[in-house]
């Protein structure tokens, strides 16, 4: 089985065709045009200013996944597509893009929400699949989500947060620190040279009894601690007490999630997972417990958007009866299904 991905939730145009053989998922291409580096220049994604290049590259960028899979048009079983959340503009171009396609050349269309793609980046080259039940964190730039999946279209939303999501503290953090976006990546490369315990930054809801989580207050206590001390603050330091700080509540809660659900597998996935210090410190913190617990992290560029699992996803789904019936939702969310 072969499918065509399309992925333009946000800033990226992206187009992948992976093949399922009986026991993994396997890229045969992975195609990413970003237009990060025109965002970084307005300190964000501009939804008009992203629609308008990626309805310019969306097009090379099939042509670039189909050329590099080294397949024909003919070789291709199905197409799967983001159809939300995110921005309308970016969600229109790919999902009328991929209705066109799946009309003229005939193929059956899977639409797949971004949120539950991005925990399909851990089906991918894998040498074995992860098990279930298990334990899913997401965190991303939108979203700090855990999930309880007992198979893949059998879930559990089990908490979030109630304001910022770790990738927007890390995003906006970097902006209080002047540095570039996105966020994640700028802290986590000055975090490695200062010291994590510099600053007492706070933990937010890390002994709360629930699965929520809230990083408004942290980006606050930086903000307020860059006016009282600016003079004898070392960034790096600050960008490592930064890091620790979203790292010990993500980890906190995901654990306890794992723990209150007796599952031995937790798989995390979304742009944050390629830091670094937060996969380290969780699988340290996973050695800690009793030796059941295995911990799937995707590669890092499979962490940030991608059109390949999209693709991983669509082949646990069912295509749609008539391609002309998706609707791209900007509001999609985990909740929609249950
Ligand atoms: O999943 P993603 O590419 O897009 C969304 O669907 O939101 O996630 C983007 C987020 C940004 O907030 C970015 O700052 C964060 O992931 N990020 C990181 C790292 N790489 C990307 N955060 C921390 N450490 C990183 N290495
Ligand atoms: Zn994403």
């Amino acid at each position: 089985m072969i499918i065509l991905g399309i992925e333009t939730s946000c800033d990226e145009t992206a187009a992948a065709v992976l093949q399922k053989t009986a026991d993994r998922v396997k890229i045969l291409s992975n195609v990413v045009a970003s237009s990060a580096k025109l965002q970084a220049k307005y300190g964000g994604v501009i939804p008009e200013q992203a629609a308008r290049e990626q309805i310019k590259s969306m097009i090379p960028v099939i042509e670039a996944a189909i050329s590099e899979s080294q397949l024909t048009i003919n070789d291709i079983d199905a197409i799967a597509v983001t159809y939300g959340p995110g921005l309308i503009g970016s969600l229109l171009v790919g999902v009328e893009t991929a209705k066109t396609l799946a009309i003229v050349w005939d193929k059956p269309l899977i639409p797949v929400n971004h949120l539950l793609g991005h925990f399909y980046a851990n089906w991918i080259s894998q040498s074995h699949y992860p098990k279930f039940p298990c334990i899913g964190l997401l965190v991303s730039g939108g979203h700090t989500d855990l999930v309880l999946f007992q198979d893949h279209s059998k879930y559990k939303y089990l908490g979030g947060t109630r304001d910022d999501a770790a990738g927007e503290c890390f995003d906006k953090c970097a902006r209080l620190l002047g540095l570039p976006y996105p966020g994640g990546p700028a802290i986590a490369t000055l975090a490695s040279k200062g010291n994590p315990n510099a600053f007492d930054l706070p933990r937010p809801m890390i002994h709360s009894k629930d699965l929520d989580f809230s990083f408004s207050g942290l980006k606050t206590a930086v903000a307020n601690l860059l006016k009282e001390v600016k003079a004898e603050l070392t960034v790096a330091d600050l960008a490592a007490s930064i890091e620790a700080a979203i790292a010990d509540v993500l980890i906190a809660k995901t654990i306890r999630a794992a723990q209150t659900f007796k599952v031995d597998q937790i798989i995390v996935a979304g742009g944050v997972a390629a830091n670094q210090k937060l996969v380290t410190e969780l699988q340290s913190a996973i050695n800690h417990l009793p030796p059941t617990i295995r911990l799937s992290v995707p590669p890092v560029n499979l962490c940030t958007d991608n059109a390949a699992m999209i693709a991983s996803a669509a082949f646990f789904q069912k295509p749609v009866k008539n391609p002309l019936n998706i609707q791209a939702d900007p509001n999609l969310s985990l909740l929609n299904y249950s």
